[in-house]
């Protein structure tokens, strides 16, 4: 269980690259071309999303041609002179080792020559990058694959970038594709996986297929034997790990860069990130200058999003996330030691525990409403309560409201304050029944009508009528 499944099933040969089998096709076709020759576009980009498999169509690629292989990652520093180094050199006949060291032998290999993460490097105009992949891609005796997550920055900032090279993009992975893979590594592994667990996996991968994988590896070593119920624990889980990773590193690590990065790829709106930051802050900042700074950024970052609401307009978001992020990070003077524990947000909390509570009395505030023509909100508030008092003390009024508003077990329990399989409250709806049948209240009871037609059909009769009710 401990291998990495993203590597264990990384793709070893082309068609192993699920989905964009168009793209694909083509990175094939520009391979072959180099086999007969170079080819007028001896730099091939593949762009898009983050897991769709730019890496792995690239080793691929290399591996299914039985072509050498030199990777470097261009967020590493010494990238300018080693891109010269290692690319300009080499030839069909002229090679060097898969470390980068230059060998003229003859029988070295094609090598090709991979640059991942190629917009890190354009971000940074002052390193050269740019210079250094312009002429690669000009004058590269390899092939050459650039790997991006954008394109737009890189082709902005050298032309020569965008006109020589064959840019190729790879989209999200379609949820079918997805479950396809997930299933086969489900089977490999011998797991038997709940069908809603794939999905909810699928669901939150958002076409990243690394995500998904990994997703499906932690259900797999959390639960020996899954169960449905599962899928929402994960779903939880899921999104507070990375919630976790994120406050770390705004509130830990003081980089705002890393931290807006990692923002990025948490995915969560930021009105959750306000909450977790709300929660967690002052458990890492102790300076209550710091955590005047803190709080005085989070209070922005709510003014924008309630007008982000207000005015249906999301781009204010992006200052929300800023005061978030970058605004909470630099409150703290100090770089901050030991390790803490954060913490689910307790106001979250609050809110799922008493999430039923609220549907509950939801439900019967929206029957009180259309018996009673008051909005539900003012049936919750100010009809209700009194209602429930009037219901615990009065046997008579009990039985009326059961059978006006056909309150079911559950409202009677939640009305009761008592469990719904209670004694108490099976007898009461006995009770009730039995009254309806013999239509002992018939009379003074209202007519029995669901709420919806009963509010439908109510209308035009004198409005003395619904007030029956409330003479008991
Ligand atoms: N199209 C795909 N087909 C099969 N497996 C895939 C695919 N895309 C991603 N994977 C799985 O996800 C892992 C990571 O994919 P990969 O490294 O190729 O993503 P990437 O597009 O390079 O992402 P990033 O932009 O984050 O570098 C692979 O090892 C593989 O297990
Ligand atoms: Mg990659």
């Amino acid at each position: 269980m401990a291998d990495d499944w993203t590597e264990l099933y990384r793709p070893k040969r082309l068609a192993d690259v699920v989905g964009n089998p168009k793209a694909i096709n083509e990175l094939r076709q520009w391979a072959l071309s180099w086999e007969e020759g170079r080819p007028e576009r001896r730099a091939v980009v593949l762009m898009g999303p983050p897991g769709v498999g730019k890496t792995s169509a690239a080793l691929a690629l290399a591996n299914e041609f039985n072509w050498g292989l030199v990777e470097m990652n261009a967020s590493d520093q010494r990238n300018a002179d080693a891109i010269k180094r290692v690319a300009l050199r080499g030839s069909r006949s002229e090679t060097f080792t898969d470390e980068g060291e230059f060998l003229s032998s003859k029988d070295g290999r094609r090598k090709l020559i991979v640059l991942d993460e190629a917009d890190n490097i354009f971000g940074r105009e002052d390193s050269g990058g740019i210079p250094a992949i312009a002429e690669l891609v000009a004058n590269t005796q390899q092939p050459v694959v650039l790997i991006v997550n954008d394109f737009y920055e890189l082709s902005r900032k050298s032309a020569a970038i965008k006109n020589g090279t064959l840019q190729l993009k790879l989209s999200r992975v379609q949820a079918g594709t997805m479950r396809n893979v997930l299933r086969r590594i489900a089977l490999d592994q011998g797991l038997e996986v709940p069908q809603r667990v794939f999905e909810t996996i699928i669901e939150n991968s958002n076409g990243d297929m690394r995500a998904a994988i990994r997703d499906l590896q932690a259900v797999a070593e959390g639960n020996v034997e899954m169960g449905e119920d599962d899928a929402f624990v994960l779903e939880s889980r899921m999104s507070v790990k990375s919630m976790y990773d994120l406050m770390r590193d705004v509130l830990h690590e003081g980089d705002s860069t890393r931290a807006r990065r990692t923002q990025m790829n948490v995915d969560e709106p930021p009105e959750q990130v306000m909450m977790w930051l709300d929660e967690n802050v002052p458990l890492e900042y102790r300076d209550p200058e710091d955590l005047w700074r803190a709080y005085e950024h989070l209070s922005r970052a709510d003014i924008f999003l309630a007008r982000a609401t207000r005015r249906q307009y999301f781009g204010l978001w992006a200052y929300a996330t800023d005061h978030n992020i970058v605004g909470v990070c630099s409150a703290k003077s100090r770089p901050s030691r030991g390790w803490v524990q954060y913490r689910f947000p307790s106001y979250i909390m609050k809110m799922s525990r008493s999430k039923a509570y609220r549907a509950m009395r939801k439900g019967i505030a929206y029957k009180i409403s259309a018996y009673t023509h008051t909005s539900t909100r003012r049936s919750a508030q100010d009809v209700l309560p009194y209602l429930t008092e009037l219901f615990r003390a009065d046997r008579e009024f009990r039985l009326a409201m059961i059978s006006a508003m056909r309150l079911t077990i559950e409202e009677v329990a939640f009305l009761l304050d008592k469990k719904v399989d209670a004694a108490e409250v099976k007898q009461l709806m006995q009770e009730a029944e039995r009254s309806r049948a013999t239509g002992e209240k018939a009379a003074a009871s209202p007519p029995q009508r669901a709420p919806e037609e009963e509010k439908k059909e109510r209308r035009p009769e004198p409005k003395g009528k619904q007030a029956s009710l409330f003479e008991y």
